[in-house]
């Protein structure tokens, strides 16, 4: 099976004026930031870029790229460099995809739907949250490559409901986000005034009044195009609504799942199935025993247990237990030499969250393409650089460790005195 979207052909969406403005000064993926910080309300921004408690994780997560450093080669002849890949038996045009965000329609007008038809375009792969307003099936039927993720419901009646669903909706990769058991502190949410559902109030009134362009070009258009959007894929019916004075919204009851709920998962789902939120060698071993296609090794972003380690600390051991499963990896990715830095140490692919939420807000589709145009950019520049043509020429001794290097100097030095 293949996209039909050609490997490193450069894609565009026409964007709009604002667009165009907004996206003329981002010049890598973490300008997106900045410019999602100045659009949005403050709650909504402080959702996106929020993490846990004290976000520990969150800064590993980007502080763990500096401890690799390159041993890079030279006069390789790099013309013919190629970013394309295969993973879970599919070709895509580069490795790696969009991450799955709840409520990306709240941030960018039809959020899902932007980063989906980007990704489709693009030919990478794009997980739909199930905690996204845009029902799976109309999101399917715009880009039928997409993967689905499910935070799984608390009665096993329910999950196979929730499967036979996206089945039906043609869904070929099922995601199931497995470190969410319970409900993380994210205090960080409650200071920037978020909450789910929406709370009416004055302070949300004054946040919209100030940010006019999202209040019209994305919350109101939505109201007026698509009418009060809800939670449309937690479960096979539809969920609460996103503005609410008294409805609350159900985390709860997933602390009792486990292994024995997953190998009934298995029997029921023909399509491949991929765990997402998994760090521990021992439990990559018990998916891969559990008959699971691929994992994504994942903090959440920092958003879960903060302390959790970057994933990229936790690839290596992965690798030793994975075997033939697919080992992919997100938490921190930004730019193309962290991609390749996983790539190296075995990951087959890698997923990104934060900058394709702020890039479809500031500029849809169009946003999200210039994003992955750029990463692209990156990706096959850095390629030329470290001297290679394939993506499958990455080894684990193409990596320095820093960190042990810097160790092992102060150690001969401490011995020479
Ligand atoms: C706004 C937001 C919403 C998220 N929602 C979900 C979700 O619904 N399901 C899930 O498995 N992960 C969710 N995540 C985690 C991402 O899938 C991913 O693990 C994380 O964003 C990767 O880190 P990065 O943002 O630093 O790239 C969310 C992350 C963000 C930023």
């Amino acid at each position: 099976m293949s996209y039909s979207a050609p490997a490193n052909k450069k894609i565009g969406q026409q964007p709009s004026f604002m667009q165009s403005r907004r996206l003329a000064r981002i010049y890598c993926l973490e300008d997106f930031e900045a410019a999602a910080r100045r659009h949005l309300p403050k709650p909504i921004f402080g959702y996106v870029a929020g993490a846990a408690e004290n976000e520990a994780s969150y800064r590993d997560n980007r502080a763990v790229f500096d401890e690799f450093g390159f041993m890079n080669r030279v006069l390789r002849n790099v013309s013919e460099r190629k970013t394309s890949t295969t993973l879970l038996g599919q070709r895509y045009s580069a490795p790696f995809g969009i991450a799955p965000m709840g409520i990306s329609s709240l941030t960018g007008y039809r959020g899902d739907l932007a980063q989906a038809r980007a990704a489709e375009t693009a030919g990478i792969p794009m997980i739909l949250s199930g905690s996204s307003l845009i029902r799976v099936e109309e999101i399917m039927a715009a880009a039928p490559n997409t993967w689905f993720q499910a935070y799984l419901p608390a009665e096993e009646s329910k999950i196979y409901d929730l499967i036979d669903r996206v089945e039906t909706a043609g869904v070929k990769t099922l995601v199931i986000t497995v470190d969410s058991a319970v409900v993380p502190n994210r205090e960080n949410n409650l200071r920037s005034g978020f909450k789910t559902p929406l709370q009416p109030s004055f302070k949300l009134l004054w946040d919209g009044l100030t940010h006019p362009s999202w209040s019209v070009g994305t919350f109101l258009r939505t109201f007026a195009h698509h009418g009060m959007p809800h939670f449309e894929n937690n479960s096979a019916e539809c969920g609460a609504a996103i503005l609410s004075r008294n409805a609350s919204r159900d985390f709860s009851g997933r602390e009792h799942l486990d292994w024995k709920v997953l190998s009934g998962i298995r029997r029921r789902w023909k399509g491949d199935l991929v765990l997402k939120g998994l760090l521990h060698p021992d439990d990559v071993a018990m998916a891969k025993r559990h008959g699971v296609d691929g994992v994504i090794l994942s903090n959440h972003g920092g958003r879960q247990l903060d302390g959790a380690i970057s994933p990229m600390r936790a690839l290596p051991k992965a690798m030793e237990v994975a075997g033939d499963m697919s080992v992919m990896i997100d938490s921190g990715f930004r730019r193309g030499t962290d991609v390749i830095k996983a790539l190296a140490l075995g990951a087959s692919s890698v997923f990104i969250g934060r900058p394709f939420n702020y890039a479809a807000s500031i500029g849809g589709q169009a946003g999200v393409e210039h994003a992955i145009n750029l990463l692209l950019s990156e990706l096959r520049a850095d390629m030329g650089m470290l001297g290679i043509v394939r993506l499958t020429e990455l080894e684990p001794d193409m990596l320095v460790d820093l960190y042990k290097l810097k160790a092992s100097r102060t150690h001969q030095q401490g011995s020479a005195r």
